[in-house]
Protein backbone atom coordinates (compact mmCIF):
# COMPACT_ATOMS: atom_id res chain seq x y z
CA UNK A 1 0.00 0.00 0.00
CA UNK A 2 1.59 3.47 -0.98
CA UNK A 3 1.55 6.05 1.62
CA UNK A 4 0.08 9.63 0.52
CA UNK A 5 2.63 11.98 1.54
CA UNK A 6 1.43 16.01 1.59
CA UNK A 7 4.63 18.00 1.85
CA UNK A 8 5.77 21.74 2.24
CA UNK A 9 9.41 23.51 0.69
CA UNK A 10 9.42 26.80 2.67
CA UNK A 11 12.62 27.08 0.62
CA UNK A 12 14.67 30.33 1.95
CA UNK A 13 11.04 31.42 3.87
CA UNK A 14 10.25 32.45 7.13
CA UNK A 15 12.15 33.39 10.36
CA UNK A 16 11.72 31.10 13.73
CA UNK A 17 8.82 33.76 14.56
CA UNK A 18 7.18 33.69 11.17
CA UNK A 19 7.31 29.86 11.82
CA UNK A 20 5.88 30.08 14.51
CA UNK A 21 2.98 32.20 13.55
CA UNK A 22 2.08 29.89 10.51
CA UNK A 23 1.92 26.85 13.19
CA UNK A 24 -0.71 28.98 15.24
CA UNK A 25 -2.79 29.42 12.61
CA UNK A 26 -1.73 25.74 10.72
CA UNK A 27 -2.26 23.75 13.00
CA UNK A 28 -5.98 23.88 14.03
CA UNK A 29 -6.23 22.66 10.46
CA UNK A 30 -5.33 19.90 10.88
CA UNK A 31 -7.78 18.34 13.46
CA UNK A 32 -10.08 16.48 10.93
CA UNK A 33 -7.40 15.52 8.67
CA UNK A 34 -8.02 12.02 7.53
CA UNK A 35 -5.19 9.58 8.65
CA UNK A 36 -4.36 8.50 5.18
CA UNK A 37 -1.72 10.87 4.60
CA UNK A 38 1.43 11.86 5.79
CA UNK A 39 1.77 15.54 6.67
CA UNK A 40 5.50 17.18 6.00
CA UNK A 41 7.14 20.49 6.27
CA UNK A 42 10.63 20.91 5.00
CA UNK A 43 11.62 24.00 6.69
CA UNK A 44 14.86 26.36 6.68
CA UNK A 45 17.54 24.75 8.97
CA UNK A 46 17.27 27.54 11.46
CA UNK A 47 13.74 26.64 12.68
CA UNK A 48 14.15 22.83 12.50
CA UNK A 49 14.63 22.95 16.60
CA UNK A 50 12.62 25.00 18.14
CA UNK A 51 10.03 23.84 15.49
CA UNK A 52 10.45 20.48 16.33
CA UNK A 53 9.87 20.79 20.15
CA UNK A 54 6.51 22.71 19.42
CA UNK A 55 5.54 20.20 16.88
CA UNK A 56 6.03 17.62 19.83
CA UNK A 57 2.31 15.47 20.14
CA UNK A 58 1.52 17.09 16.38
CA UNK A 59 1.12 14.66 13.49
CA UNK A 60 3.35 17.03 11.06
CA UNK A 61 6.28 15.49 10.36
CA UNK A 62 9.46 17.55 10.17
CA UNK A 63 11.70 17.59 6.83
CA UNK A 64 15.13 19.25 6.29
CA UNK A 65 15.73 20.79 2.97
CA UNK A 66 19.32 19.62 2.78
CA UNK A 67 22.10 16.61 4.55
CA UNK A 68 25.71 16.25 3.83
CA UNK A 69 27.20 12.90 3.34
CA UNK A 70 29.80 12.62 5.74
CA UNK A 71 28.97 12.06 9.11
CA UNK A 72 31.58 14.33 10.20
CA UNK A 73 34.31 16.15 9.57
CA UNK A 74 35.48 19.48 7.85
CA UNK A 75 32.49 20.74 5.57
CA UNK A 76 31.89 24.17 6.36
CA UNK A 77 28.24 24.94 5.94
CA UNK A 78 26.69 21.35 5.76
CA UNK A 79 24.59 19.54 8.34
CA UNK A 80 25.01 16.02 8.55
CA UNK A 81 22.37 13.24 9.00
CA UNK A 82 23.04 12.61 12.39
CA UNK A 83 21.99 16.60 13.48
CA UNK A 84 18.76 16.12 11.83
CA UNK A 85 18.16 13.01 13.46
CA UNK A 86 19.26 14.30 17.07
CA UNK A 87 16.30 16.94 16.72
CA UNK A 88 13.62 15.11 15.45
CA UNK A 89 13.77 15.34 11.70
CA UNK A 90 12.45 12.87 10.03
CA UNK A 91 12.55 13.63 6.19
CA UNK A 92 14.92 15.40 3.86
CA UNK A 93 14.36 16.95 0.08
CA UNK A 94 17.58 15.97 -1.98
CA UNK A 95 18.35 16.68 -5.63
CA UNK A 96 15.41 19.81 -5.81
CA UNK A 97 15.91 21.34 -8.91
CA UNK A 98 16.93 24.64 -7.38
CA UNK A 99 20.56 23.39 -5.62
CA UNK A 100 21.00 21.56 -8.66
CA UNK A 101 20.31 24.71 -10.84
CA UNK A 102 22.26 27.02 -8.70
CA UNK A 103 24.83 25.15 -6.69
CA UNK A 104 26.17 22.43 -8.97
CA UNK A 105 24.77 19.70 -7.37
CA UNK A 106 24.58 16.56 -9.12
CA UNK A 107 23.04 12.98 -9.61
CA UNK A 108 26.34 11.19 -8.04
CA UNK A 109 25.68 13.95 -4.85
CA UNK A 110 22.33 12.95 -4.69
CA UNK A 111 22.77 9.48 -4.67
CA UNK A 112 25.32 10.05 -1.45
CA UNK A 113 23.38 12.62 0.43
CA UNK A 114 20.33 9.58 -0.22
CA UNK A 115 22.34 6.63 1.06
CA UNK A 116 23.82 8.97 4.25
CA UNK A 117 20.02 10.12 5.24
CA UNK A 118 18.77 6.37 4.97
CA UNK A 119 21.70 5.02 6.85
CA UNK A 120 20.97 7.51 9.85
CA UNK A 121 17.18 6.81 9.32
CA UNK A 122 16.22 9.85 7.63
CA UNK A 123 13.27 9.03 4.60
CA UNK A 124 15.03 10.95 1.54
CA UNK A 125 12.62 12.93 -0.80
CA UNK A 126 14.80 12.68 -4.40
CA UNK A 127 13.77 15.23 -6.61
CA UNK A 128 14.00 14.76 -10.24
CA UNK A 129 12.20 16.47 -13.10
CA UNK A 130 13.57 18.08 -16.62
CA UNK A 131 13.66 21.73 -17.89
CA UNK A 132 11.32 23.00 -20.60
CA UNK A 133 13.85 22.84 -23.09
CA UNK A 134 14.26 18.94 -22.50
CA UNK A 135 10.49 18.79 -22.80
CA UNK A 136 10.55 20.70 -25.79
CA UNK A 137 13.03 18.82 -27.14
CA UNK A 138 11.20 15.62 -26.45
CA UNK A 139 14.18 14.31 -23.99
CA UNK A 140 11.66 14.11 -21.04
CA UNK A 141 11.96 10.29 -20.41
CA UNK A 142 15.61 9.96 -21.25
CA UNK A 143 16.08 12.55 -18.72
CA UNK A 144 14.08 11.20 -16.18
CA UNK A 145 15.76 7.67 -16.74
CA UNK A 146 18.58 9.12 -16.49
CA UNK A 147 18.14 10.61 -13.22
CA UNK A 148 16.40 7.68 -11.83
CA UNK A 149 19.40 5.32 -13.12
CA UNK A 150 22.05 8.00 -11.63
CA UNK A 151 20.22 8.76 -8.26
CA UNK A 152 19.04 5.23 -6.94
CA UNK A 153 22.07 2.83 -6.80
CA UNK A 154 22.56 1.81 -3.59
CA UNK A 155 19.63 3.46 -1.90
CA UNK A 156 17.01 1.73 -0.17
CA UNK A 157 13.48 1.73 -2.20
CA UNK A 158 11.77 1.18 0.92
CA UNK A 159 12.75 3.98 2.85
CA UNK A 160 11.72 6.36 0.06
CA UNK A 161 10.26 9.23 -1.38
CA UNK A 162 10.35 10.24 -5.08
CA UNK A 163 8.89 13.95 -6.43
CA UNK A 164 8.60 14.33 -9.95
CA UNK A 165 8.81 18.07 -10.58
CA UNK A 166 9.45 19.89 -13.79
CA UNK A 167 11.14 22.39 -13.43
CA UNK A 168 9.67 24.62 -15.52
CA UNK A 169 6.63 24.39 -13.45
CA UNK A 170 8.47 25.41 -10.04
CA UNK A 171 7.42 29.03 -9.11
CA UNK A 172 5.93 29.32 -12.53
CA UNK A 173 2.08 29.31 -12.07
CA UNK A 174 2.84 26.38 -14.75
CA UNK A 175 1.24 23.35 -13.49
CA UNK A 176 1.66 20.03 -15.45
CA UNK A 177 -1.37 18.58 -16.76
CA UNK A 178 -2.24 16.11 -14.22
CA UNK A 179 -2.59 13.02 -16.90
CA UNK A 180 0.61 14.09 -18.41
CA UNK A 181 2.12 13.87 -14.70
CA UNK A 182 0.63 10.92 -14.24
CA UNK A 183 2.31 9.52 -16.99
CA UNK A 184 5.79 10.20 -16.30
CA UNK A 185 5.18 9.35 -12.51
CA UNK A 186 3.98 5.97 -13.96
CA UNK A 187 7.03 5.93 -16.05
CA UNK A 188 9.28 6.50 -13.29
CA UNK A 189 7.49 3.50 -11.20
CA UNK A 190 8.12 1.54 -14.01
CA UNK A 191 11.83 1.85 -13.31
CA UNK A 192 11.79 0.92 -10.13
CA UNK A 193 11.85 -2.57 -8.51
CA UNK A 194 9.85 -1.38 -5.64
CA UNK A 195 6.29 -0.59 -6.87
CA UNK A 196 5.56 0.72 -2.97
CA UNK A 197 7.74 3.96 -3.36
CA UNK A 198 5.94 6.79 -2.66
CA UNK A 199 5.89 9.24 -5.80
CA UNK A 200 4.73 13.03 -5.42
CA UNK A 201 3.80 15.72 -8.12
CA UNK A 202 5.70 19.53 -7.42
CA UNK A 203 5.16 22.41 -9.22
CA UNK A 204 2.74 25.22 -8.74
CA UNK A 205 0.41 22.91 -7.08
CA UNK A 206 -2.46 25.56 -5.40
CA UNK A 207 -5.65 24.30 -3.60
CA UNK A 208 -8.05 24.67 -6.34
CA UNK A 209 -6.15 21.93 -8.38
CA UNK A 210 -5.56 19.17 -5.91
CA UNK A 211 -8.21 17.11 -5.72
CA UNK A 212 -7.82 16.55 -9.65
CA UNK A 213 -3.97 15.50 -8.58
CA UNK A 214 -4.60 13.85 -6.13
CA UNK A 215 -7.62 11.33 -8.06
CA UNK A 216 -4.54 10.26 -10.38
CA UNK A 217 -3.79 6.97 -10.33
CA UNK A 218 0.07 6.92 -10.25
CA UNK A 219 0.00 10.11 -8.15
CA UNK A 220 0.63 9.51 -4.38
CA UNK A 221 0.93 13.09 -2.91
CA UNK A 222 2.54 17.06 -3.31
CA UNK A 223 5.38 18.87 -3.04
CA UNK A 224 4.15 22.63 -2.28
CA UNK A 225 6.24 25.52 -2.08
CA UNK A 226 4.78 28.70 -2.25
CA UNK A 227 1.39 27.39 -1.58
CA UNK A 228 2.83 25.70 1.45
CA UNK A 229 4.02 29.04 2.86
CA UNK A 230 0.39 30.22 3.60
CA UNK A 231 -1.66 28.17 6.19
CA UNK A 232 -4.96 28.33 4.86
CA UNK A 233 -3.91 27.39 1.53
CA UNK A 234 -1.64 24.44 3.01
CA UNK A 235 -4.34 23.59 4.83
CA UNK A 236 -6.33 23.21 2.12
CA UNK A 237 -4.05 20.91 -0.15
CA UNK A 238 -3.35 18.95 3.10
CA UNK A 239 -7.38 18.80 3.51
CA UNK A 240 -7.78 17.76 0.07
CA UNK A 241 -11.32 15.54 -0.71
P1 LIG B 1 6.16 25.69 -6.20
O1 LIG B 1 7.50 24.94 -5.72
O2 LIG B 1 5.00 24.94 -5.57
O3 LIG B 1 6.28 27.09 -5.65
O4 LIG B 1 6.12 25.64 -7.68
C1 LIG B 1 7.58 23.54 -5.69
C2 LIG B 1 8.96 23.10 -5.25
O5 LIG B 1 9.95 23.76 -5.59
O6 LIG B 1 9.11 22.09 -4.55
Amino acid sequence: MRQNIIAGNWKMHKTVRDASEFLQEFLPHLEHTPEDREVVLCIPATSLWPISKSLHGSRIRLGAQNVHWAEEGAFTGEISPAMLTEIGVRYVLVGHSEPRQYCGETDEAVNKRSIAAQKAGLTPILCLGETKEQRDNGETEDIIISQVEQGLPGVDLANLVIAYEPIWAIGTGETCEVHEANRVIGLIRSQLDNPDVPIQYGGSVKPALINEIMEQPEIDGVLVGGASLVPEDFAKIVNYF
